[in-house]
């Protein structure tokens, strides 16, 4: 399978969530921003993932520490 760079070169982001039922959802690039795909992750586990040539924005839902190279965020939840 070829690589090309804007797949093997995107920024990663690391996710950890602090509940359960935290979920990132994949935003796509381009003209149309739809949600293309929610991962769901328990207490404590971790994703880590690359920005792509499909995914130009994430959201993320519940309470997580987000790591990117621009800093460490802490997502709140609701309640
Ligand atoms: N197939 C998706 C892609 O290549 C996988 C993916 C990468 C993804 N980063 C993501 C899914 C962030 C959800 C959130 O773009």
């Amino acid at each position: 399978m070829e690589l090309r760079n804007e797949e093997v070169l995107g920024d990663y982001f690391v996710i950890k969530a602090e509940e359960d039922g935290v979920n990132v959802i994949g935003l796509t690039r381009g003209a149309e921003t739809r949600f293309f795909h929610t991962e769901k992750l328990d207490k404590g586990e971790v994703m880590i993932a690359q920005f792509t040539e499909h995914t130009s924005a994430i959201k993320v839902h519940g309470q997580a520490i987000i790591q990117t190279k621009h800093g460490v965020i802490q997502a709140e939840s609701k309640e």
